[in-house]
């Protein structure tokens, strides 16, 4: 049964006031609540999006598992890797009250009409990367599910609160690694300098286009799935980071970046959005190899999901002949 897939000629525009005026008034939205079907899909679209990258996400670190330069940071790197796993399977079935069945999800990952964080796509070239990535990925995925958890559909705001935990610690393991870094040898420095330029300008796309080339955002901030624009989290994310990478005594790579007193944000150079397209549109650096990953996990585990469903239909049976006994 689906729950959510409403019955027909149930849009009438009372019943959607009155679910707005359940969102203005501040009330989370539950899996059997009536709910738009435009609500329904853009949560589908967005929930399953960010499930893809959790997962996706695991591979261009877990590239690095097996070359962390000690035992404290390989056990640090796997947790995280874990983590991501964890992220993905709780969002996923998230995901599932919607009415969506995983398998679907997942084939649209795998045949690649779905969409998934484009930072993933690129290439993790040192182990500062992997330093980067936890301090600059990890840090912007905070500020995003941050607000998240504030959303208006309560299984995914509350599958945020629990994911924000474990990213802190994501953004902590990663912003040490640099801190490590940059105060080595000159090598180890340039070494963290090197991955900041490389991560900090994909690391602002991920908050996504400017807000007035950004077609879903007014509908999402309307319905409380987002609660602040694309621009507002970008410019929280740079006033942060600015100051944590001065302490650390690494230079943002943007030689327009400039405080405004007025508005006390920090203000940057001009975003390559062609690059950004470029990305999405799945010609990025490592696109394909990332997809060819996932096709290939998916194709080796088959066997694992076929025993699953083997067993649980012996336990089914088993449990129905001691009932009917
Ligand atoms: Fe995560
Ligand atoms: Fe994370």
């Amino acid at each position: 049964m689906t729950p959510n897939k409403p019955e027909t000629n149930t849009e009438d525009p009372a019943r959607i006031a009155g679910f707005e005026a359940r969102i203005a008034a501040g009330e989370t939205i539950e899996p059997k609540d009536w709910m738009p079907e435009r609500y329904r899909r853009q949560l589908v679209r967005m929930m399953s999006q960010h499930a893809h990258s959790e997962v996706v996400g695991m591979l261009p670190e877990g590239n690095w598992i097996t070359r962390a330069p000690t035992l404290r940071r390989k056990m640090s790197l796997l947790a995280k890797v874990q983590d991501e796993a964890g992220h993905g399977l709780y969002i996923y079935c998230g995901t599932e009250t919607l009415g969506v069945d995983r398998h679907e999800l997942i084939q649209q990952l795998l045949n690649g009409t779905a969409k998934y964080s484009s930072i993933f796509n690129y290439p993790t070239l040192s182990w500062a990367d992997i330093g980067a990535i936890g301090w600059l990925v990890d840090g912007a995925a905070i500020v995003n599910q941050t607000m998240l958890a504030k959303a208006s559909y309560g299984p995914y705001a509350r599958a945020m609160v629990r994911i924000c935990k474990e990213e802190n610690f994501h953004k902590r393991q990663g912003y040490e690694i640099m801190a490590t870094l940059s105060a080595g040898t000159p090598a180890q420095k340039r070494m963290a300098q090197d991955a900041l330029d490389r991560w900090w300008w994909p690391s602002l796309m991920m908050f996504g286009p400017h807000d007035t080339d950004s077609p879903n955002s007014d509908e999402l901030l309307r319905w409380g799935v987002k609660r602040k624009s694309n621009d507002e989290l970008r410019q929280r994310f740079i006033n942060l980071t600015v100051a944590q990478a001065k302490a650390i005594d690494l230079v943002i790579p943007d030689p327009q970046l400039a405080f405004d007193e007025k508005t006390q944000n920090w203000l940057i150079g001009p975003i390559d959005w062609d690059e950004f397209w470029r990305v999405v549109r799945g010609n990025g650096p490592c696109n394909q190899e990332r997809l060819a990953a996932r096709r290939q996990a998916h194709d080796d585990g088959e066997w694992v999901r076929v025993a699953a469903a083997a067993y649980a239909a012996k336990q089914a049976r088993a449990e129905s002949t001691s009932e009917a006994a």
